[in-house]
């Protein structure tokens, strides 16, 4: 179905076919832009900025791109297209026909997701509010605010299924997704790593390669949800947030080049010497990749969880990617889980499987953050140098689960408290390396021009050059 954005509010859902719907969105709509000029990137509100902007929910052009200022976005509701023959991939109603509505007894836990998961949207924007102040070139400029509009518009598309499908519950809940702050003392976000400040573009790509591939796996799960709209809207979702994790995967891979390049220049490996020279060095990268890394993990909740149990069991919530598993309704499966033991020890114990979705979905997540490790590898490798990163084991620094609060080492031993303490700034960020890292962080604006302590990227956006002006400001 094809975008109107000749509406107020541009969408794919027959928004003018309900009028109720449509005044309350409407009446929500001027808060939103209220939240996005107060919370929202600071400054840059006159500068015109190389956009994509939905047109179509097809795979084929459903980005269009242009000079947009941020205000002037248009921000709208898209699901993806539905399959009228869809049926229920899992859990206890597997092969029913997908719901179209809200089943009552599941309107608490539902609207529960949807919240969660819609309040980490906007909170990222905060997150990055200043961020643009010192950003390392006008191209990295863009990709932030390319993200920030884009979890802008992530609120909108869980704000319309708050609306339409929970009633007056459903429309304050959307009154409180702005009313929430990262941060804030008083009313923070609902998930810890979205109260994380994110005040430097080193942990804004650890935060997008770490942060937002976890919202690839919550919005994956979500996809499967037997509510058909839900899944439709994580599916369009999802086309938007892969631009996010490459501006991680890209960002952190450039940080890794200029730092090599520096090595080279050097004729040395030595943290401080790359550190002298203006590049952040490995080891200071692999403590912040260990802390985002880690902060991340507690995203996806207790190992041990009859939440998830049941998401999984109503149809709620699935797997990434159900249809690559035999078995969808995993009953009557163990799952060996490893937990500590109060000798110290590590002792595993056989859990039903769908208590153990979270360990699961968790365990996926890990595998696809292997991924770009290998790649950075590679890249050291290539470049004749002999450290390497690795991500620490699940078990390290830890604040949620079983692990939450067991001090272990980033190899997953567990070790004394003391010791803890002590190797500590070997392993997570000291307030040193972010003293460092901030120092660097100068804004760079010449047209293709990057900061000193990151490599240019291998193409522009588009296929434009990299010399293009990105932002004018
Ligand atoms: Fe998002
Ligand atoms: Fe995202």
């Amino acid at each position: 179905m094809a975008i109107n954005y000749s509406e107020k509010i541009p969408n794919n859902v027959n928004l003018t076919d309900d009028r109720t719907l449509q005044r309350a969105l409407e009446h929500w709509q001027p808060k939103f832009l209220q939240w996005w000029q107060t919370m929202g990137p600071s400054d840059f509100a006159g500068a015109d900025i190389y956009l994509r902007t939905a047109i179509g929910v097809d795979a084929a052009g459903w980005a269009s791109y242009g000079q947009v200022r941020m205000p002037d976005y248009r921000w709208g509701i898209f699901l993806a297209d539905g399959d009228p023959a869809r049926t229920i991939g899992f859990g206890d109603h597997m092969g029913e026909p997908a719901w179209q509505q809200v089943p009552g007894e599941l309107r608490s836990p539902l609207r529960r997701l949807i919240v969660t998961q819609g309040d980490t949207e906007p909170a990222s924007v905060e997150q990055q509010r200043l961020l643009g102040h010192s950003c390392p070139s006008l191209y990295d400029l863009r990709n932030l605010f390319q993200i920030n509009v884009e979890e802008g518009r992530h609120l909108w598309a869980m704000v319309y299924l708050l609306h339409a499908y929970f009633g007056r519950d459903g429309r304050e809940e959307a009154e409180e997704l702005l009313e929430r702050h990262s941060g804030d003392a008083d009313k923070p976000r609902i998930l810890g790593t979205f109260n994380e400040p994110v005040t430097d573009w080193l942990s804004f790509f650890m935060f997008t390669y770490f942060t937002d591939r976890d919202g690839k796996y919550q919005l994956k799960s979500l996809a499967e949800s037997a509510f058909d709209p839900l899944a439709r809207t994580m599916r369009f979702m999802l086309t938007e947030e892969a631009h996010h994790m490459f501006v991680g995967e890209t960002g952190l891979s450039r940080v890794i080049k200029r730092a090599l390049e520096v090595m080279a220049e050097l004729g040395t490996d030595d943290a401080m010497a790359v550190r002298n020279a203006g590049a952040i060095d490995l080891p200071t990268f692999q403590r912040y990749l260990n802390f985002w890394f880690s902060s991340s993990l507690d995203l996806f909740g207790s190992e041990v969880s009859s939440n998830a149990a049941s998401s999984f069991a109503t149809g709620l919530k699935g797997r990434p990617d159900e249809a690559q598993y035999d078995d969808h309704r995993c009953l009557d499966v163990a799952f060996e889980l490893a937990q500590p033991d109060p000798g110290r020890g590590i002792r595993t114990e056989s859990i039903p499987l769908r208590n153990a979705m979270n360990e699961v979905l968790r365990t996926s997540y890990v595998r696809d953050c292997e991924l770009g490790l290998k790649r950075w590898n590679r890249q050291l490798e290539r470049a004749g140098t002999g450290q390497r990163l690795a991500l620490p084991s699940p078990r390290f620094h830890r604040t949620i689960g079983v692990w939450a609060g067991v001090p272990c080492d980033p190899g997953g031993a567990i070790i004394d408290e003391s010791e803890y303490r002590r190797r500590e700034g070997e392993w997570l960020p000291t307030a040193a390396d972010r003293a460092f890292v901030k120092s660097l962080m100068q804004r760079v604006v010449a047209p293709g021009k990057m900061a000193g302590w990151i490599g240019a990227p291998e193409r522009g956006i588009n296929n434009l050059p990299i010399e293009y002006e990105y932002v004018r400001l």
